[in-house]
């Protein structure tokens, strides 16, 4: 059993008019941190949330909020996203001009910084910041929608993105974001995830939030 373990759902496949109660029905079941979708509309075709949404989320629950910029100009929302009241962000390397720099940025306002990448970017692009990051995102669908069917190999890279943070930075969480279920979710702990983001698994289930949590939690112990 991995203690390390984070549940991290992910808000985008939540019903937004309800978006207060199901956040705290997911805290209530022992979600770790909230996922925050942010699309531009540019770097990704679809738009969602922005600043005054986060922080209407951040009133709404004392769990740490995730927030994964999918911008083709994050270094232009930086602060204001992390006034929203988000403690990490996370930018896509894709779109980095100095990505030291932005990484910097976000850890000098006092906020956990990562990076991510999409599942066409290698897994070795990572290595020029290894050092500096608070956590890697290994995105096992092309950022852009919730709903995606995950990418098999996807397991390999986190495998791989595995083995080069335990060499150069064993403290960084390595978190893996699409289509995370019930039958993804040990595979891609066993391959070296620690957070695991799940959008429609956890709103849009059969069964309640809380009990598809719980469910998610289960399988991504079991071996
Ligand atoms: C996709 C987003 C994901 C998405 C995951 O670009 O980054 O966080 O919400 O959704 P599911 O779990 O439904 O694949
Ligand atoms: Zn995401």
């Amino acid at each position: 059993m991995n203690a390390n373990l984070k549940i991290a759902p992910s808000i985008l496949a939540a019903d937004f008019a309800r978006l207060g109660e199901q956040i705290a029905e997911a805290e209530a079941a022992g979600a770790d941190l909230i996922h925050v979708d942010v699309m531009d509309g540019h770097f990704v075709p679809n738009i969602t949330i922005g600043p005054v949404v986060i922080e209407a989320v951040r009133r709404s629950t004392s769990l740490p909020l995730d927030v994964h910029l999918m911008l083709s100009e994050p270094d232009r929302y930086l602060e204001a996203f992390a006034k929203s009241g988000a403690d990490a962000l996370t930018i896509h390397i894709e779109v980095c001009q100095n990505i030291r720099q932005s990484l910097q940025r976000i850890r000098d306002m006092g906020l956990r910084a990562g990076i991510t990448l999409n599942p066409d970017t290698p897994i070795t692009d990572i290595s020029e910041v290894i050092t500096d990051i608070d956590q890697v995102l290994v995105m096992s669908v092309n950022a852009g929608f919730g709903g995606q069917t995950f990418i098999e190999q996807s397991i390999t890279r986190i495998e791989q993105a595995r083995s080069m943070l335990d060499r150069e930075n064993p403290q960084a969480n390595l978190a893996v974001d699409g289509g995370i279920n019930l039958t993804t979710a040990s595979r891609v702990t066993q391959a070296g995830a620690n957070i695991l983001i799940a959008g429609h698994a956890i709103f849009q289930g059969e069964n309640s939030i809380g009990a598809e949590i719980l469910a998610l939690r289960k399988a991504a112990q079991s071996t």
